[in-house]
């Protein structure tokens, strides 16, 4: 570990989403991989235990894939990415925050926790507080689900400006969404599977969450019921996501595409290293977006929305959105959310690990 960079681990390290934190994290300016956790890999060299899925060379090909026993004896690593598998995941983060690591999750089990943000920096930035609200002396700061955290970008701008009465959502979501190996390739090939076990249950609940307002006594979710059908496509990377909405007041298609175009990260969000130039891109052409050509706009963390209809009454709006399931759904998401907790001056005792010697 080199001095002046905070020193993470990543847990999951070989999977779908621990590879792009692997990715993201090799040259961070902030933040450095010092410990990459695994379980079936522990002991093999990065290089020779990853399924490699991200574009360019294996970083760290030679750093040896430990297990979680190695890092509760590092007490120099504070901060720890996880993606780790949904159900293990939730008792290993507990153990971790209460031993005073600074938890930054994209698995399920404690999403919808009340004391824990599902931080979209550009979304809801002062959620990050609530992690004050848990028991210490570390916390956990949580991701939405891949599909939530695409749809919540891509409405965030209108829930605000117009409001929101119902939202239909069906998602065509990629392979890389469902982990390593993954789907079948025997049930994807020339096929559509119309069911993601728990998929739907998460769009209906984690968006309205995203997008609340946080009181005194917690969130209150957003006043809206999001109904969703999610449906995996033979597609690698990306999830595209057919939007209907039923916005609360009448609107012209000028007011929406001034609305998506202007949405902007807040100031103390906007300059962090991660952060796109703009969140949402609004593209004009007719077939857009699709997953292969928008999917790494902005390296991956920019949700793009395209093919907006609007009906005579001016209140039902369609639109399509588009994100890189594993980067802006994900680990990128993880990064850019322990930036805003770097800024905020949050990760403090962070630092003090990184600059002691090995
Ligand atoms: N894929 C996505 O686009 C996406 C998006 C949002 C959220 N998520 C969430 O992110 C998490 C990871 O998903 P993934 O798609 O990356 O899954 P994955 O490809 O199946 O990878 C799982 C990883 O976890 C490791 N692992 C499993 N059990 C472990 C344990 N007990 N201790 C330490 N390491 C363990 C595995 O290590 P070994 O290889 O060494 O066995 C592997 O590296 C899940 O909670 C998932 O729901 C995924």
């Amino acid at each position: 570990v080199s001095r002046g960079r905070i020193p993470v681990a990543v847990l999951g390290a070989t999977g779908i989403v621990g590879q792009r934190f692997v990715s993201l994290l090799a040259d961070h300016p902030w933040f450095e991989p010092a410990i990459l956790v695994g379980r079936g890999s522990v002991g093999k060299a990065y290089g020779d235990a990853v399924a490699w899925q991200p574009e360019g060379p294996v970083p760290l090909p030679r750093e040896r894939v430990v297990g979680l026993e190695a890092l509760r004896e590092r007490d120099d690593v504070k901060v720890v990415f996880s993606a780790l598998p949904g159900g293990e995941a939730g008792p290993v983060e507990s153990a971790l925050a209460r031993s005073g690591r600074f938890v930054f999750t994209n698995a399920r089990d404690h999403r919808l926790a009340a004391d824990v943000p599902l931080l979209v920096p550009e979304v809801n930035p002062d959620h990050l507080e609530m992690v004050r609200r848990q028991p210490g002396p570390g916390w956990i700061v949580a991701n939405g689900n891949c599909s939530a955290i695409i749809l919540t970008l891509a409405v965030a701008p209108l829930a605000r400006a117009f409001g929101i009465e119902a939202l239909h959502v069906t998602t065509l979501q990629g392979l890389s969404g469902a982990g390593h190996p993954g789907v079948s390739a025997l049930d994807i090939v020339d096929n559509v599977v119309p069911f993601i076990p728990g998929e739907e249950e998460k769009l209906a609940a984690e968006p309205a969450k995203m997008l609340g307002e946080l009181g005194p006594d917690g969130i209150a979710p957003a006043p809206f019921a999001v109904h969703a059908t999610c449906t995996r496509v033979p597609v690698r990377d990306g999830h595209l996501e057919s939007v209907h909405l039923r916005l609360a007041r009448p609107v012209t298609l000028w007011q929406v595409e001034e609305a998506l175009r202007s949405f902007a990260a807040p100031e103390g969000v906007r300059h962090l290293p991660s952060s796109p130039r703009s969140p949402l891109l609004l593209l004009g052409e007719p077939d857009r977006p699709q997953p292969r050509p928008d999917r790494m706009a902005s390296g991956g963390m920019a949700v793009s929305v395209g093919r907006l209809r609007l009906s005579a009454d001016g209140r039902d709006l369609r639109l399509v959105a588009l994100g890189h399931n594993a980067i802006r759904g994900a680990a990128g998401q993880s990064v850019l959310n322990a930036e805003q907790a770097h800024a905020a001056g949050l990760l403090r005792a962070a630092v003090v690990g990184a600059d002691r010697p090995r």
